[in-house]
C-alpha cells in the first residue's frame, strides 16, 4: 500500500460556534497542539503524501497557524458553507492532481488513529471505490447511520433524513472515508442537496458510486478515535483520552509515573526510560529528557532539556531553553530559563538562573538570583566550573564568575570575578556591644509613655 499516493483533505471551514470562542473551533488544542494537527499528523502516519486543508470561518487565522504545523498543506477557502460534499471540492485543484487515494477527514476529529485510516485505504487497495469509515457510539443520534446489505454499504442516512427503522441502526459515520482518486471528482460533482437541510453531503457519494456498479465497504474504528469535538466539554474529554493514551505509552515505554493521572504530557515529550515522575507534574511544549531522571512533585517543565540522571524538583520551574546535563540538580523553588546548568552543577534552594550557564560541579546557593534584566535587555551570567556561589547573592549582568570562584553570602556583584578569587559585595559588618540593649530600654519606655498618654 505504501506505493500508493494519497492525498488528505481535512474539513475544517465550520465555524464551532458551541465554542463559543474568537478562535476557529479546530485551532483549539489537545496537548498544546490544535486539534487539526492532530488530524494533519494522523494523516501523515497514515501515509498521506499531501494534505489540502478546507477552510472559511477564520481563514486568516487558519493560515498562520497551518504555516506552523503543517507547512506542506495547501489552503483551500471554501466561501459559503454548503454541507461537507461541497466542501470536499473546493480543493479540487489539489484532488484532480491524480493521487490514488483521497482521505477525507474532519479537523474537529482529533483523536483519530492512523491505523483506522490505513485500514480504509487498504480496501482501495484491494478493489473497492469507496471506504467508509464508521464506529458505534454509546448513542447514535445525530449520526449519519451507515445502511449496510450483503457485507456492502449501499447508503450512509443523516439522522434527519432517517425512517424510523433506520433510527435504530448502531453502526455510524465517523465522518472519515477514503476515495479512489480515480472516481472522486466524478462522484463528488453529481451530488446534489435535496434532503431534509439542502446541503451537499459527501456521504451521498456512497449511493452515487453503488448505482455505477462501484464497490462500497465500511471499515470499524473505535468510539474514541471517531469523537467529534464541539464545546469545551468534549475538548475536555479529549484531553482526557489523549493523556490517559500518552501516560500508558510512557509506562510501556519504562518510565515510572507514580500517579500517572495527575501528569501532563505535552503532544511533543520526549522522556527516556527509568526516569521517574512523581504526581502533579506538568510538562508544555518541547521537553526533552533523557533515562535515568528524577522528576519530582508538582514541577513544571517546558522547552526544557534533561540529560540522564539529573534531579529537578520537587516545585521546580524549568522554561524554555534551560539545558540540564547529566547530574545536574535544580531543587526547589527554582527557577531556570535560558541557562545551561552544566554536569554535577547543583542549584538547589529559590534561584532563578536565566541568560547563564553555571560551570559543571559549581554550588549556586540557596536565594541566588542573576539579574539579567534591565528592562530593556537581556546579559548573560557565567559561572565557571567548581564555583561557589553564597547564598542570597545578586550576580547582576553581565557578569563572569571565574572557575572556583567563591562568592561570599549575600552578596551583590557587579564586577567579574577571576578563578579562585573571593569576592564580597557587601558592607562589612560592624558589632556595637551593649547597644542592643541600650535600644531596647528605649524603645519600652517609649511605649509605656504613649500607652499613659492615652489613657
Ligand atoms: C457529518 C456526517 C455524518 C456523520 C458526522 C460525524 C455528512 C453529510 N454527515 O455530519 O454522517 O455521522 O459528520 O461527526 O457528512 N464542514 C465544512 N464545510 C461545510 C460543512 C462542514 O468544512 O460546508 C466541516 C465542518 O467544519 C466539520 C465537518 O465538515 O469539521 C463536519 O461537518 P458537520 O456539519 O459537523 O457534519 P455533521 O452534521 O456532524
Ligand atoms: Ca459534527
Amino acid at each position: 500500500m505504501s506505493q500508493r499516493s494519497c492525498l488528505s483533505v481535512i474539513l475544517a471551514a465550520g465555524e464551532g460556534t458551541r465554542m463559543k470562542s474568537a478562535m476557529p473551533k479546530v485551532l483549539h488544542a489537545i496537548a498544546g497542539l490544535p486539534m487539526v494537527a492532530h488530524v494533519v499528523k494522523a494523516a501523515e502516519a497514515a501515509g498521506a503524501t499531501g494534505v489540502a486543508l478546507v477552510i472559511g470561518h477564520g481563514a486568516e487565522e487558519m493560515r498562520k497557524a497551518a504555516q506552523k504545523f503543517a507547512p506542506k498543506a495547501e489552503a483551500f477557502v471554501q466561501e459559503k458553507r454548503l454541507g461537507t460534499g461541497h466542501a470536499v471540492l473546493a480543493a479540487r485543484e489539489a484532488i484532480s492532481k491524480g493521487y490514488d487515494d483521497v482521505l477525507v477527514m474532519f479537523g474537529d476529529t482529533p483523536l483519530i488513529d492512523a491505523g483506522a485510516l490505513a485500514a480504509a485505504r487498504q480496501k482501495l487497495a484491494e478493489g473497492a471505490a469507496v471506504a467508509v469509515i464508521g464506529f458505534r457510539p454509546p448513542s447514535p443520534n445525530g449520526y449519519g447511520r451507515l445502511i449496510e446489505k450483503g457485507g456492502k454499504l449501499i447508503a450512509i442516512r443523516e439522522e434527519k433524513d432517517c425512517s424510523d427503522a433506520e433510527k435504530k441502526i448502531g453502526f455510524c459515520n465517523a465522518g472519515m472515508m477514503a476515495v479512489a482518486g480515480k472516481h472522486a471528482l466524478r462522484l463528488l460533482d453529481k451530488v446534489g442537496n435535496k434532503n431534509a437541510k439542502g446541503e451537499y453531503y459527501l456521504t451521498d457519494i456512497v449511493e452515487i458510486a453503488g448505482a455505477e456498479g462501484l464497490d462500497v465497504v465500511a471499515t470499524e474504528a473505535s468510539f474514541e478515535s471517531a469523537l467529534g469535538i464541539n464545546n469545551r466539554a468534549e475538548l475536555a474529554e479529549a484531553e482526557a483520552i489523549w493523556q490517559a493514551r500518552r501516560r500508558r505509552q510512557a509506562m510501556l515505554d519504562g518510565v515510572t509515573l507514580i500517579a500517572p493521572e495527575t501528569v501532563y504530557f505535552s503532544h511533543d515529550t520526549e522522556i527516556g526510560a527509568d526516569t521517574i515522575v512523581e504526581p502533579n507534574v506538568w510538562f508544555g511544549p518541547a521537553v526533552k529528557i533523557a533515562s535515568g531522571a528524577k522528576i519530582h512533585a508538582f514541577s513544571h517543565i517546558e522547552g526544557a532539556t534533561i540529560a540522564a540522571n539529573c534531579d529537578v524538583g520537587p516545585f521546580a520551574r524549568l522554561r524554555p531553553g534551560a539545558d540540564l546535563k547529566q547530574k545536574a540538580k535544580v531543587g526547589n523553588f527554582c527557577e531556570v530559563k535560558q541557562a545551561t546548568i552544566e554536569e554535577g552543577a547543583k542549584v538547589n534552594h529559590l534561584t532563578y538562573i536565566g541568560d547563564a550557564r553555571v560551570g559543571a560541579g559549581a554550588n549556586i546557593g540557596a536565594g541566588t538570583i542573576t539579574c539579567n534584566y534591565d528592562g530593556y535587555s537581556k546579559f548573560f551570567t557565567d559561572i565557571g566550573e567548581g564555583a561557589f556561589v553564597g547564598s542570597n547573592s545578586s550576580l547582576v549582568a553581565p557578569v563572569t564568575i571565574g572557575k572556583g570562584g567563591y562568592i561570599a553570602s549575600g552578596s551583590v556583584i557587579t564586577e567579574s570575578v577571576p578563578d579562585d578569587a573571593l569576592a564580597f559585595g557587601r558592607a562589612r559588618q560592624k558589632t556595637i556591644p551593649g547597644k542592643g540593649k541600650e535600644l531596647r530600654e528605649r524603645f519600652a519606655s517609649a511605649a509605656a509613655a504613649r500607652k499613659k498618654a492615652a489613657e
